[in-house]
């Protein structure tokens, strides 16, 4: 079947880049011949049938922007496979052949059960989180760790001259990225994340080792799926006797103006995935493996498991010490 019409939807917690990357899609589509109708917020506008066209000047002033202009949503009954079977239908009402899909790796088991349905669907790796397997990075995940960065840099100025600890909650829920990357570049102390268990006594140690030798300020950063962070301040607090302040940094994290990394990987994502799904290809997902862009089977990928950096994870721990 030759592609002349592509659906494109923004689906899952939305992330800076995806608006460059709807762009891209659309321009890259109308350069070649192809017309293109967005589907707003994510599949449940599939399921409503809330479509608009989008023509090139649609798309413009955008590539700056943070969120998603074709908003985004959470849709427990696109699960089901009664709630594919009319996702399916509403895409044939509409003339659309084939599905672009900007989300996190909820959204991509979407893409996948419409591929099985016969739909040439893909996926563009969009998440703050950075958690999807078959890719290194993910769309709007340079612009939130920019922002940890920032915040951190604030807060030191305040624990510097205060002589407190500063415990930090950042988002990732089941993820430690965030953390990680973060953490390493705005030198934390200790950096919990779920994929590795700790001891706050471990983390208290460190802490005073610090003191000993005269530090000023400490900064501990949590990903939100490692532990409550308000207990995991007051228990500091308690083993240590320091001064203890938490910040939950939340939604600011989700926000602003995308990096130009966010910008350059998603206008490419995005023209990519049309040209496959433009040559008859269907059922992959962009990523990008070892700095450079690459085209994966999406139901392969899917079955992989993605693992935190354990090296980086080390290194940060080491310059810590
Ligand atoms: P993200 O895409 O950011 O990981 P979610 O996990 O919330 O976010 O998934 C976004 C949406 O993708 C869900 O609300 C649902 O519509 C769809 N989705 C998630 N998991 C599946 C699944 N197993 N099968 C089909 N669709 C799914
Ligand atoms: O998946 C992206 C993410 O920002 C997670 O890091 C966070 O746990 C979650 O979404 C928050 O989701 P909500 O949109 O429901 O606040």
């Amino acid at each position: 079947m030759t592609v002349k019409h592509i659906g494109l939807l923004t689906s899952g917690g939305d992330a800076p880049g995806m608006n460059a990357c709807i762009r891209a899609v659309v321009r890259t589509a109308i350069f070649h011949g192809a017309k293109v109708s967005g589907i707003m917020r994510g599949f449940a506008g599939l399921l409503a049938g809330e479509f608009c066209c989008l023509d090139v000047g649609s798309v413009g002033e955008i590539i700056h922007r943070g969120g998603t202009v074709l908003r985004t949503a959470r849709c427990p009954e696109f699960n089901s496979p009664e709630g594919q079977e009319i996702g399916v239908r509403m895409l044939q009402k509409a003339g659309i052949d084939a599905l672009v899909v900007i989300g996190g790796d909820g959204s991509f088991r979407g893409v996948q059960a419409l591929a099985c349905r016969g739909i040439p669907a893909c996926g563009i790796p969009g998440t703050i989180d950075n958690d999807i397997p078959g890719t290194e990075y993910t769309i709007g995940f340079d612009t939130a760790i920019n922002t940890v960065l920032d915040a951190i840099n604030k807060i030191r100025d305040t624990a510097t001259s205060h002589e407190r600890t500063n415990v930090i909650e950042v988002m990732g829920r089941y993820a430690g990225h965030i953390a990680l990357m973060a953490g390493l570049a705005g030198g934390a102390e200790s950096i919990l994340v779920p994929e590795v268990t700790f001891d706050l006594n471990d983390v208290c140690a460190r802490l005073r080792r610090g003191q000993a030798r005269g530090k000023l300020h400490s900064i501990i950063l949590v990903a939100e799926g490692a532990g409550d962070v308000v207990e995991i301040g007051k228990l500091i607090h308690e083993k240590t006797g320091m001064e203890t302040r938490v910040t939950i940094l939340g939604h600011i994290q989700r926000g602003g103006n995308p990096t130009a990394k966010d910008r350059i990987w998603a206008s490419q994502m995005g023209a990519r995935a049309v040209e496959l799904l433009l040559s008859g290809k269907g059922g992959f997902m962009l990523g990008v493996r070892k700095g450079r862009l690459v085209v994966e089977d999406i139901a392969a990928a899917l079955a992989e498991k993605r693992e935190l950096d354990q090296g980086l994870y080390q290194l940060a721990g080491i310059l810590s010490i």
